[in-house]
Order: C-alpha cells, then structure tokens, then sequence
C-alpha cells in the first residue's frame, strides 16, 4: 500500500513537471539552431549568410519581448517551411533559450 502511494506521488510530480514550461539550454539551443534553423535564419550575430528575407534570430528575440510561451507554442506548431524538423519539448525549450538569450 505505502509503495503504491509513493508510486503516485512520483509518476504526479513527473506530470507536474512534464507541464511546467521547460527551462531550456541555451548553449544546447544554440548548436541545434546551427544545425536545423540556420539554412533560413540568421541564427547568431556571427553568420553572415542566410535569406535575406526571414527574420533573424535576434530579430524574432527582440520581437518576442521575452514572451517564452508563445515562442515554445510556435515551435511546437511550426510553420509549414519546416514542419519536418520534429523537434522534441527539450529541443523547444532549449531553442527558446537560446533565442530568449540574444535579446
Ligand atoms: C526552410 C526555411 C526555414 C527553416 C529551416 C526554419 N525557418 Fe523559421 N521561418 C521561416 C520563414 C519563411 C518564416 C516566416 C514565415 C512564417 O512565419 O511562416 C519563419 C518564421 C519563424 C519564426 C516566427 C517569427 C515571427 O514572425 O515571429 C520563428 C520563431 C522561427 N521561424 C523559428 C525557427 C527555428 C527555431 C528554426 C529551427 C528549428 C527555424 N525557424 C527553421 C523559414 C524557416
């Protein structure tokens, strides 16, 4: 009985983790936009090359205002250009991070 309710206290601590907002690696973040963004955006103030006409990281960070939330609901929703990147929550909060940093 008293394993049980351990059991359930953990696995509802997990959900209420799960649902918090994750705080995200921006380092991580970082490399993944390297990785998967950079081909469109301009993803740190060192590239020099990217299309001239989407917004560049700093720019959707300046745009955001700080708001973490709706910039994690659009990545996880994106846009239709890359919606075959798949990225995990992780991969969310850490761009997000990462982002959130060039403001
Ligand atoms: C194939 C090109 C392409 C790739 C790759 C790409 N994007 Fe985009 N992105 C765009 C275009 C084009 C827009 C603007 C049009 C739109 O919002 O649908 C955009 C818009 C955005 C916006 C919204 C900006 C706003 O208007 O507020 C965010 C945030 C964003 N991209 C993040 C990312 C991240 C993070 C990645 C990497 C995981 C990524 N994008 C990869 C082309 C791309």
């Amino acid at each position: 009985m008293h394993r049980l309710g351990f059991a359930l206290i953990v696995s509802s601590l997990a959900l209420g983790v799960a649902h918090a907002q994750p705080k995200g690696d921006p380092a991580a973040g970082k490399r993944i936009a390297e990785r998967w963004c950079a081909g469109c955006h301009i993803v740190s103030p060192q590239q020099r090359t990217g299309s001239a006409d989407v917004l560049t990281f700093e720019a959707i960070a300046e745009k955001s205002g700080g708001d973490r939330d709706s910039l994690a609901s659009f990545l996880t929703d994106p846009h239709p250009v890359m919606a075959d990147i798949g990225l995990t929550r992780r991969e969310v909060g850490d761009l997000v991070a990462y982002i959130d940093s060039l403001r």
